[in-house]
């Protein structure tokens, strides 16, 4: 099976993962809309395309937005969504408020997108969402980040079957430099991490853009959720 032809949307693939995704699938000859909030950051990934990309921006937690965008686009093969915004507050400093918030941004857009999405999808078609692999295991300096990556194992189990034929997988990174993400703290946790890791080094976006590219192809796969993590959840 290959991706050529097939019509992507991206949600958050104006940087991250999601770009990396993009880019992988058009290189296979995929037709790629990018969305995100901002139209400028959508403007300057759609520049590193070799072929022309269609961007849409929209506010993944808007559910008007949402319709709007899958108005928009049409008919799809598959659906990626990668749109979180982080909060690395410790638990002692996040309000309620903020920790609510996080779930906006991260849960409730995918599983709106997910339902919003599911319509369009062409015969074959697949949606994957992104958790994270503080759903298996606990991390004191993530906890709200464990317990929303936890509900998107949950929903993606059954959104598999309260989509199908749809297929609905997820990928569950492990620690992953997107450039988006670096400050000097960011940095000096990414070398604590990779200098535990079997392979030495945290993930890539590239990385994590291969097992997308995987579930998207794989005919028989939903419901899964892919653990790429270099080995984090061995040790
Ligand atoms: N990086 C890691 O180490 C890591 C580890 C485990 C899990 N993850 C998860 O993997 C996923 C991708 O992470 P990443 O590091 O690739 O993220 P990223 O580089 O920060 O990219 C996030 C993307 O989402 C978009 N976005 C944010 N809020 C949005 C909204 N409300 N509506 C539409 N678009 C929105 C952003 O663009 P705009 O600002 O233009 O909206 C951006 O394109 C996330 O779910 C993240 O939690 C990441």
């Amino acid at each position: 099976m290959s991706l050529s032809g097939k019509k992507i949307l991206v949600v958050g693939g104006s940087s991250g993962m999601g770009l990396a995704t993009a880019l992988a699938a058009a290189a296979q000859g995929a037709e790629l809309v990018l969305s995100s909030r901002s139209q400028a950051r959508l403007d300057a990934a759609a520049a590193r395309f070799g072929t022309p990309v269609s961007t849409i921006a929209a506010d993944a937690a808007d559910d008007d937005a949402v319709r709007a965008l899958f108005a928009r686009t049409g008919p799809l093969d598959h659906v990626v969504v990668t749109a979180a915004v982080v909060n690395r507050k410790p638990l002692a400093e996040i309000t309620l408020e903020e920790a609510h918030q996080a779930f906006e941004t991260k849960f409730w857009t995918q599983f709106n997108v997910a339902r919003r999405a599911a319509p369009v999808i062409r015969p074959g078609g697949s949606i994957t969402l992104f958790s994270g692999i503080s759903s298996q295991r606990g991390f004191a300096s993530l906890v709200v980040a464990s317990a929303i990556n936890g509900a998107v194992d949950a929903l993606c189990r059954s959104l598999a079957l309260a989509l199908a034929p749809v297929r609905v997988n997820a990928v569950s990174p492990g620690f992953v430099d997107t450039k988006s993400h670096r400050d000097t703290a960011r940095e000096k946790v990414l070398e604590a991490v990779a200098a535990g890791l079997p392979l030495g080094r945290v993930g890539q976006p590239e990385d994590l853009a291969r097992a997308v590219l995987f579930l998207m192809e794989s005919p028989y796969s939903t419901g899964s959720v892919v653990v790429v993590d270099g080995g984090h959840l061995a040790g």
